[in-house]
This record gives C-alpha cells, structure tokens and sequence, in this order.
C-alpha cells in the first residue's frame, strides 16, 4: 500500500515542548519545559464541578459556548478590558486557546494569505497557518530585550499581509507589549487593512510594574481584533481545554461555524463549573499574580545564584536563559541548544525547551525555562542547577 499522508502533516513537526517532557521522564528530570500550573485549581470550581457531575448538563451545550458561560465571562472581560461585549454576537467559546487560534485563523484567511508572526513565538502559531493554508511571514523580536524593529515590521505589512498573530503577554519572551508598541502595530494595522489575532492567555500574569493591555482596547482597533483567551492559565484548568475567542459580529459568525464543524463544542459540564471562576472577584486576580510573582522572584533568584543569564520577564511564567558560554562558538563543549538541553536533563536533573524551536532565525544560544512550579520545586532546580559548571 503507498497511502501518503496529506502534505500538509508533513510540512510541520511534532510539538517539541511535549517531545521535552519525554526527555523529562526518561532522565526523572524536574519538567520546567512544558509550562502548566501544578496547583490545584480553587476549590469553589472544584466543588462546582462535584455538582455539574450529578446535576449536569452532559449534552451539547450550545455550539459557541453556553449561555451562562458566555453571559460570566462577557462581565469578566468587559470589566478588565473595558469594552462592551454582547455574549450573544461577540462570542464563541472554543476548547482551549488552541483551538480559539485555530478557529480565528481559518475565518481570517483564505489559503495563500499572508500573516505575520513574531519570531520567537509560541509553536502552535506555525501550524495553525499551515493548517489554515497561510503562508507566515516571520519578524524578529531581537534579543536580549526582545522588540521588534518598526521599519521590519512595515516591510512585512507591505508583503500584503493579511493579519498579525501578536501573543501578549508573550511566550516565550516574557514581554509585555507596552501602549507605544502596540500603538505602532495599530497603525500599521489600520494603514494595510490587515486583521490582529491576539493571544491572551497570560493576561492576569503580568508583574508590576508592566501592565496587560487589551489590543482590541486601544482606538478603532475593536472592529479589527480577532481576541483569543482562554481559562487555562487563570484559573489552573489546562486540561479543562476552555478558550474563546471574541470578536465583532460579522467575524463570530464566521467563527462559529468553523468552531461547530471542528469540535461542535467545549465540554459542558466544565463550562457549567468554570462558571463559578468568571464570576470570582477582583482579589482573586490580585492573589493569582501575586502568587506568580512570588514564584518569579524565587526562581530568578535561583537562576542569578546560578550565574545564568536570562532576560527578566515582564508576564507569563517563562524565562529565556542564554547558553552562550556552554556552545563552542562561546568556548564551551556542545553544538547546539538541542544537545545542551539532553545534557541538562540527563546529567544535571532539569528539563528545558531549547529556544531553537521558537526561533524562525538561526538562534541556537537561548534554553526556556518556566516557573509554574511550587517553591521547593523551584528551589530544587536552582539547587541543581547551581551545580552545572561543576558537572561539566
Ligand atoms: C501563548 C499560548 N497560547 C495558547 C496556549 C494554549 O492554551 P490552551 O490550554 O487554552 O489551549 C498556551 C499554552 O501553553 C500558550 O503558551
């Protein structure tokens, strides 16, 4: 039999963030690759969902999200972003931000359209356009503080673009996109007509003093922002598989469709129980940030004992660590990001993603670490990770 795949599967690879957690276990390495909370979600969703598990629903809920889903979390977000959301038009609740990704990018473009991406960026971006049969067009955020460079940014634009894909607070940078940045990309966005794909998901885990701001909250920029977000990350429910996108009408109802014809819905007896986190207050949010920011600082300070340099990250849970003293190019013994991350996993009991994979460019010397991980855990890595030089 010569049944060929579809040349689309071969055109990407497998996600080398979960290809980490192999290495992880083989090796009983401390997992700071793939980056997921190992807290419990709280216990009032917890107890919700006890009751969702007897009382129900256990069918389909209404394709893009059930009413009482849609109607918490369109307060929610109108009450951090600002903007008035009508659950009913504005809406379409996905699984997970993955697939509110995947959905906004096939109702934006036609095969062959042109979307620009950050590089580094978060790997999923790279297969969602090739699974919406786009093509991308990669502009560097330069390292060692990660921002793009405005004339590249217009150069791309000028390429024809379609859309942007701006994940903010970025993974795996760090960043948190600042008014004059995103106020540049909305220019540009509104001189080519193109669309902005926000990924959102890191938006209660900013640090102080950089602050989340909604790109569909800046000026005119509602009627072009295609907003993706998601519950995983805010309230500790990454296998929940919540997300949603928002949008102006005329998108969502695009949205919709291609949502219904490839998952039909989120899972509705967790949208019942995950009601209960929309409607949590704003301490909740505080406490949540505080506790990332506890962890950060406990981390980063591992990582300075250490003698490790990395760019601070302004949100998210991630850190880029530069390796360049560790490659041959900077004196040290191995070729490449790849290799020094088995090594680290093997020989010094600590799990990285090397940064290799997030990079478009040529970019071997960065590994990503990530801080999801209660303190004994974090000081342990930085306990082992103290330990490098020596097991060189
Ligand atoms: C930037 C970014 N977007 C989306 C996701 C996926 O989110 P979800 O679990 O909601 O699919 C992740 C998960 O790590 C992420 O880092």
């Amino acid at each position: 039999m010569s049944l060929e795949t579809s040349e689309r599967v071969s055109k990407f690879t497998e996600s080398v963030i979960r290809k980490m957690s192999v290495v992880a276990a083989k090796y009983g390495a401390i997992n700071l690759s793939q980056g997921y909370p190992d807290n419990d979600p709280p216990k009032e969703i917890l107890e919700a969902l006890k009751k969702a598990a007897i009382a129900g629903p256990h069918q389909y809920a209404m394709t893009w999200g059930a009413k009482n889903f849609r109607d918490a979390l369109a307060k929610k977000v109108s009450h951090f972003s600002g903007l008035e959301i009508d659950p009913d038009k504005n809406i379409v609740v996905t699984c997970g931000g993955t697939e509110a990704m995947m959905s906004a990018m096939m109702t934006a473009l036609n095969p062959g359209d042109k979307v620009i991406v950050f590089s580094p960026f978060y790997e999923n971006y790279g297969a969602d356009a090739i699974l919406s049969g786009a093509e991308p067009i990669f502009v560097p955020l330069h390292p060692p503080t990660f921002r793009f460079v405005k004339s590249e940014l217009r150069h791309a634009f000028e390429q024809g673009a379609r859309a942007l894909v701006l994940c903010n607070p970025n993974n795996p940078t760090g960043r948190v996109f600042n008014l004059k940045e995103l106020q540049i990309i909305a220019n540009l966005a509104e001189e080519f007509d193109a669309f902005v794909i926000t990924d959102e998901v890191y938006e209660h885990i900013v640090y102080e003093p950089h602050k989340h701001i909604y790109f569909a909250s800046l000026p005119r920029m509602r009627e072009r922002t295609i907003w993706c977000s998601s519950l995983s990350k805010t309230y500790s429910i990454t296998g929940w598989r919540l997300g949603y996108v928002i949008a102006p009408e005329r998108v969502i109802n695009g949205a919709k469709k291609v949502h219904d014809f490839l998952t039909v819905g989120a899972a509705a007896p967790l949208q019942e129980a995950a009601v209960v986190g929309l409607n949590f207050n704003d301490d909740y949010y505080a406490e949540l940030r505080d506790k990332y920011a506890h962890q950060r600082k406990i981390f980063l300070n591992e990582l300075v004992e250490a003698k490790l340099k990395f760019y601070e990250p302004e949100g998210a849970y991630f850190v880029l660590v530069n390796i360049d003293e560790f490659l041959k190019d900077g004196g040290g013994r191995f070729n490449d990001d790849t290799e020094f991350c088995e090594w680290l996993a093997e020989k010094v009991g600590v799990a990285a993603v090397p940064g290799s994979s997030f990079f478009r460019e040529n970019v071997k010397n960065f590994i990503r670490l990530h801080f999801a991980k209660s303190e004994e855990t974090l000081r342990e890595s930085g306990h082992r990770l103290r330990k490098i030089r020596e097991v060189l």
